[in-house]
C-alpha cells in the first residue's frame, strides 16, 4: 500500500493485522517460516473479507530450542517483547482500531502476553484458537497433530506456497507423544537445544507432517480466515463504540 491509501483506512477507522510467527525448522518436510507464512496467508484472507490491513509479519521471534537444526534464527524474548511493544506503538499511536495480532508460533504467547499488558486496543490469537479449525485438525490427524511441524501448519503452506518431496524419514509416523510430555511442554517448553535435538532427531515433535495435503490446507486456510474475520469485526465494533 501506499501512505495516502493507508491514511484513507484510518480515515475510515479501520483496523490493522499483525502476523506474529517464527524463523524455525518444521521437520524433514516443513518449511522453516512456516508458523510466518501460516499467520500471514491466513491474515491476508481474513483482511479481504474484513477490511483490515495486513502490517508486515513479525518473523523473527524466540525458538531458542530449535537453534541446533540449520536455518532456525530465535531471538531472545525481552528483545521480541520490546520489538513487539514498539511496533504496537506505532500502529496504535497512527489510530489503527482495532490492532489484531494474529500469532502462529506457541512460544511467543507469554512475550505478545507481556506486551500487550497495558496496551488497550489490542487482541492476540493464533489461528488454532478456533473451533472451526480444530474441528478439521481432529477428524483430519487426531492425535497425529502433536506439537511441532503439525500436518495442519504443513498443509497450509503446501497450499499457500508449494508442495516439498517428501522424504522417506518423514513418511515414517514420528515417537508419539505422552499426555504428560504434552502437558509439561505446552507453550514450546523446550529443552535446551542439542538436548531438544537429541529428543526429536527429525524435528517433529509427535505430528505426522506428512498426513498433510494441500486440500487440507486451502480449507483451514478458509476456516481460519473466516473466524478471524468474524472475530475481528466484533473487535471493530466495540472500538468504534
Ligand atoms: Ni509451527
Amino acid at each position: 500500500m501506499t501512505w495516502p491509501e493507508v491514511e484513507a483506512h484510518l480515515a475510515r477507522a479501520g483496523g490493522v493485522i499483525l502476523p506474529v510467527g517464527s524463523t524455525e525448522q518444521h521437520g524433514p518436510m516443513g518449511l522453516i517460516g512456516t508458523d510466518a507464512l501460516c499467520a500471514t496467508v491466513i491474515a491476508e484472507r481474513a483482511a479481504e473479507l474484513c477490511g483490515a490491513v495486513v502490517a508486515p509479519t513479525l518473523a523473527l521471534t524466540p525458538a531458542p530450542f530449535n537453534t541446533a537444526f540449520p536455518g532456525t534464527i530465535s531471538i531472545s524474548e525481552p528483545l521480541f517483547q520490546a520489538l513487539l511493544g514498539e511496533v504496537l506503538d506505532a500502529l496504535l499511536g497512527q489510530g489503527f482500531a482495532p490492532v489484531y495480532v494474529l500469532n502462529g508460533h506457541g512460544a511467543n504467547l507469554e512475550p505478545i502476553g507481556r506486551a500487550l499488558a497495558g496496551r488497550s486496543g489490542v487482541t492476540v490469537r493464533s489461528w488454532w484458537d478456533f473451533e472451526p479449525v480444530n474441528v478439521l485438525r481432529r477428524a483430519w490427524y487426531g492425535d497425529w497433530e502433536g506439537m511441532h511441524a503439525t500436518p495442519s501448519e504443513v498443509a497450509i503452506t503446501m497450499a499457500a506456497h508449494r508442495q516439498p518431496q517428501i522424504p522417506d524419514i518423514a513418511r515414517t509416523p514420528p515417537r508419539k507423544l505422552s499426555p504428560d510430555y504434552i502437558a509439561a511442554h505446552a507453550g514450546d517448553r523446550h529443552g535446551p537445544p542439542d538436548q531438544h535435538r537429541r529428543d526429536f532427531p527429525d524435528g517433529r515433535v509427535g505430528s505426522h507432517s506428512a498426513l498433510a495435503t494441500p486440500a487440507q490446507g486451502a480449507r483451514l486456510i478458509g476456516a481460519a480466515a473466516h473466524a478471524v474475520a468474524a472475530d475481528y469485526a466484533t473487535m471493530a465494533r466495540s472500538a468504534s463504540g
